[in-house]
C-alpha cells in the first residue's frame, strides 16, 4: 500500500530519509505496484545532459495498476463519476471493472486501427468519459498519447500533430459547453488540411450526434471501430522508461514543447502525491476540476486517482453554467470530499456572489485544493470561510507540466496553512532559491529562483524530438539543477511562497502562455509590423494579456482593428490566448542591440510607472512617454 503520512512527525521524518536516501525511499514506494517484472537499478541521473531514469529495467503497464490490480478487491467500486454538461442529463458512473472492460474494448480498438508500442496518438476531446477511455487504452497498447486541450485552434492542433507524427488523432463530433455547442469534429478537418501527414485515420466519437462532414478517407466511428471489440485485451508489457505521454506546455521562446513522461517513475509519484496531498481514503469521492487537456488532468483526474483506487470525477462543464453555483451543487450531489480547482474560478465565483453558495451542503468537504497560479489572499479567505467553512484544510498545490506531479503543497491537517504559500516540499523534493548567477540563497526570509537539485521520479526526461531544447530550457540555465521558470520566497518557518514567473510566460487564467507565441500570432495580422506582449494584473485571470502592437497603415476604426487582431489570434492559437488590450504604438523601447524592454512595457501595463529605471540607453527613448500617455489601464 502506497505510504500515506499521518502526522507533522511522521512528514519530518519521512521527509528526512526521503532526502538521505533517496533510491531507498522511492525504491520502498515502487514496490506497492505491480510489475511484470521488478527494476534492476532504482536511479541514473546526470542533469547535464539531462539523463534521468527511475526504476530502470522494470517492466510494466500502468493500466495494470490503474485498473487489473484493482479488480479483485474493489472491482465494483466505481472509478469514475462523469458528471454531464447539462445538471439535467443523466450521470455515468463506470465502476473499476467497467472500466476495464472499456478500456480494454478501445484498446483493441486501437489495435484493429494499426495503432501499437510507440505510436503516438493525438486527443482532440471535450471532458467525455471516452477521453479518459481513450488514453488508457493507448498506455494499454504502449502506445504515446497527446491530448491537446479542445479549446486551441485548427493551427496550434495541426502544429501539435506534426511535431509528434500523430497516426492518429481521436475526437467528437461537438462539445457541449454551457449554453454553447462547440463543433469539435469541423476544427479536426481543419486542422488535416494543414500538412498533417501522418494522419491515417481521424477517429470520432459521437458525442452530440450533429451533423458532421464526413472524409471517408480518414474518418472511422468511435462506436463502429471499439463498440463490438473484445472485453479482454492483454497489456503490453512496457519498460519503466518507455514513453507514456507527451503533453505540449509553452515556454519563453518559440512554438510549444511537447513534455515527455515515462511510465514507471510518473505512475509511482502521481500516486504517492495522490494519497498524500489529498488524504484521500477508501470510500470517499474525489473530484478535481481541471480538464485533461491540462497536465492537472492527466495526473490528478485519471493516473494519480485510478492507480491509487480511487473515485474520481470527471466534469464535463463549466462553472458557471447554468449558473454559478454549478460547483457547489456537484459537490452536494455527489458528496464531494476532496475538491481541487484553480484560483481563477474561485475569483470569478467568488465576485458572482455568496447567494450560489448558500443552500448547498458543503459538509462533506474534507480537503480543499488550488493549483495553477499563486492565489491571492482574498480569494485564499473566501474559499476557506465559504467553501470550507473553517475546517478544510487548503492544499495550495505548485507544480509545472514538467514536475507531472505536486511538488510544493501543505499536507492536510499535517502541515499547517499559510495563505498565498504552497509552504513545504513532498518527500523526494529538494527546492533550492538561487541568485541569478546561480549562487545558493541560504537561510529563511529570503527570496530567489526557484529550481530543484535532485531528480524525482515523475520529472520531465525530454522535449519531444528536441533533447537539446530540454536541456537548453530546463539545465542550462544553473550546472546540475533543474530550474523551473518561477521565483519564490522562503518565509522564516521555511516555507515557500510561489511569486511567479520570470521569464516570459504569462499565466492567464492558469493557462499558461509564452509571449513569443502571442506575438507571432498577433504578427499574421497583414497591417502588424511588430508586437510585443506582456502580462498585467486581472481580477479574475490572475494574468491578462497586453499587447503593444506597431501597424503599417493607419486605421480608421480601432476597434475593428482590434477585432480583427483577435480574430488572428484565435485563429492561430485559440480563444484563450486573445489580447485584453491592445494598444496601438509608433515603436516599442528597444535597447541597443535591438531587444525589447519589457520591464518598461510591462510597468506600463500595470499603472506602475513611478520607476522606469534609466531609459536614456534606449536605442528611441521617445517611444516611452508616448506609450505611457496612450496606456489603456
Ligand atoms: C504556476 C500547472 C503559484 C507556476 C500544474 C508554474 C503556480 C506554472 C501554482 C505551471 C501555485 C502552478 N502557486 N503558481 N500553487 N501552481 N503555478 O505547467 O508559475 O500549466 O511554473 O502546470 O503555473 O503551469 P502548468
Amino acid at each position: 500500500m502506497t505510504l500515506q503520512i499521518k502526522s507533522l512527525e511522521q512528514y519530518n521524518d519521512v521527509y528526512k530519509r526521503s532526502i538521505e536516501d533517496p533510491e531507498g525511499f522511492w525504491a520502498e514506494q515502487g514496490e506497492t505496484f505491480k510489475w511484470r517484472k521488478k527494476w534492476d537499478k532504482t536511479l541514473e541521473w546526470d542533469f547535464r545532459k539531462p539523463d534521468i531514469k527511475w526504476f530502470l529495467g522494470g517492466k510494466l503497464n500502468i493500466t495494470e495498476n490503474c485498473l487489473d490490480r484493482h479488480l479483485e478487491t474493489r472491482g465494483d467500486q466505481v472509478a469514475i463519476i462523469w458528471e454531464p454538461n447539462n445538471p439535467d442529463a443523466p450521470v455515468k458512473k463506470y465502476t473499476y471493472k467497467e472500466l476495464h472492460a472499456e478500456v480494454c474494448k478501445a484498446a483493441n480498438g486501437l489495435k484493429a486501427m494499426g495503432i501499437g508500442k510507440g505510436d503516438r496518438v493525438c486527443f482532440y476531446m471535450p471532458m467525455v468519459p471516452e477521453l479518459a477511455i481513450g488514453i488508457l487504452a493507448c498506455a494499454r497498447v504502449g502506445a504515446i498519447h497527446s491530448v491537446v486541450f479542445a479549446g486551441f485552434s485548427a493551427t496550434a492542433l495541426a502544429d501539435r500533430i506534426k511535431d509528434a507524427t500523430c497516426k492518429v488523432v481521436i475526437c467528437s463530433d461537438y462539445n457541449n459547453r454551457g449554453a454553447k455547442n462547440i463543433p469539435v469534429k469541423t476544427v479536426v478537418d481543419e486542422a488535416m488540411t494543414m500538412g498533417c501527414d501522418s494522419i491515417e485515420t481521424v477517429l470520432v466519437h459521437r458525442n452530440t450526434g450533429g451533423v458532421v462532414e464526413w472524409n471517408s478517407d480518414l474518418d472511422q466511428w468511435w462506436h463502429e471501430v471499439i463498440d463490438n471489440q473484445s472485453t479482454d485485451c492483454e497489456a503490453e508489457e512496457m519498460d519503466a522508461e518507455d514513453m507514456l505521454f507527451i503533453l505540449y506546455t509553452s515556454g519563453s521562446t518559440g512554438k510549444p514543447k511537447g513534455v515527455v513522461h515515462t511510465c514507471g517513475g510518473y505512475m509511482v509519484y502521481t500516486t504517492f502525491s495522490f494519497k498524500n496531498v489529498f488524504q484521500y481514503n477508501d470510500g470517499d469521492i474525489y473530484w478535481c476540476t481541471a480538464d485533461i487537456g491540462w497536465i492537472t488532468g492527466h495526473s490528478y483526474i485519471v493516473y494519480g486517482p485510478l492507480a491509487a483506487g480511487a473515485t474520481t470525477i470527471m466534469f464535463e462543464g463549466i462553472p458557471t453554467y447554468p449558473d454559478a453555483g454549478r460547483f457547489w451543487q456537484v459537490c452536494e450531489k455527489h458528496k464531494v470530499n476532496q475538491f481541487y480547482t484553480a484560483p481563477t474560478a474561485i475569483r470569478a465565483l467568488m465576485a458572482k456572489g455568496d447567494q450560489y453558495v448558500e443552500g448547498h451542503d458543503l459538509s462533506d468537504l474534507k480537503t480543499l485544493g488550488s493549483v495553477g497560479e499563486p492565489i491571492n489572499e482574498e480569494a485564499w479567505s473566501w474559499y476557506n470561510k465559504k467553501i470550507g467553512k473553517g475546517n478544510c484544510p487548503i492544499v495550495d498545490t505548485w507544480w509545472q507540466t514538467e514536475t507531472g506531479g505536486i511538488l510544493i503543497t501543505p499536507l492536510p491537517n499535517i502541515t499547517d496553512t499559510k495563505p498565498c504559500y504552497a509552504s513545504y516540499p513532498m518527500p523526494g523534493i529538494q527546492p533550492v532559491l538561487l541568485d541569478s548567477d546561480g549562487n545558493l540563497v541560504e537561510g529563511n526570509n529570503v527570496e530567489g529562483l526557484l529550481a530543484v537539485k535532485f531528480p524525482w521520479p515523475s520529472m520531465l526526461r525530454t522535449t519531444y524530438g528536441d533533447h537539446q531544447r530540454c536541456k537548453n530550457t530546463y539545465f542550462a540555465m544553473f550546472d546540475n539543477h533543474y530550474f523551473t521558470g518561477d521565483g519564490a520566497r522562503r518565509d522564516e518557518d521555511g516555507r515557500y511562497r510561489i511569486i511567479g514567473r520570470v521569464d516570459d510566460v504569462i499565466n492567464v487564467s492558469g493557462h499558461r502562455m509564452g509571449t513569443a507565441e502571442v506575438e507571432n500570432a498577433i504578427n499574421e495580422h497583414p497591417n502588424v509590423v511588430e508586437s510585443a506582449v506582456v502580462g498585467y494584473p486581472h481580477d479574475i485571470k490572475g494574468q491578462g494579456i497586453y499587447a503593444y502592437v506597431i501597424i503599417n497603415q493607419v486605421v480608421e476604426d480601432v476597434d475593428a482593428f482590434r477585432k480583427e487582431v483577435i480574430k488572428v489570434v484565435r485563429r492561430e492559437i485559440g480563444p484563450i490566448a486573445k489580447p485584453d488590450i491592445i494598444q496601438i504604438v509608433s515603436g516599442l523601447p528597444k535597447t541597443r542591440s535591438g531587444k525589447i524592454m519589457r520591464r518598461i512595457l510591462r510597468k506600463v501595463a500595470s499603472s506602475d510607472t513611478s520607476n522606469l529605471g534609466d531609459v536614456s540607453t534606449l536605442l528611441n527613448p521617445e517611444v516611452v512617454q508616448e506609450i505611457i500617455d496612450n496606456a489603456l489601464v
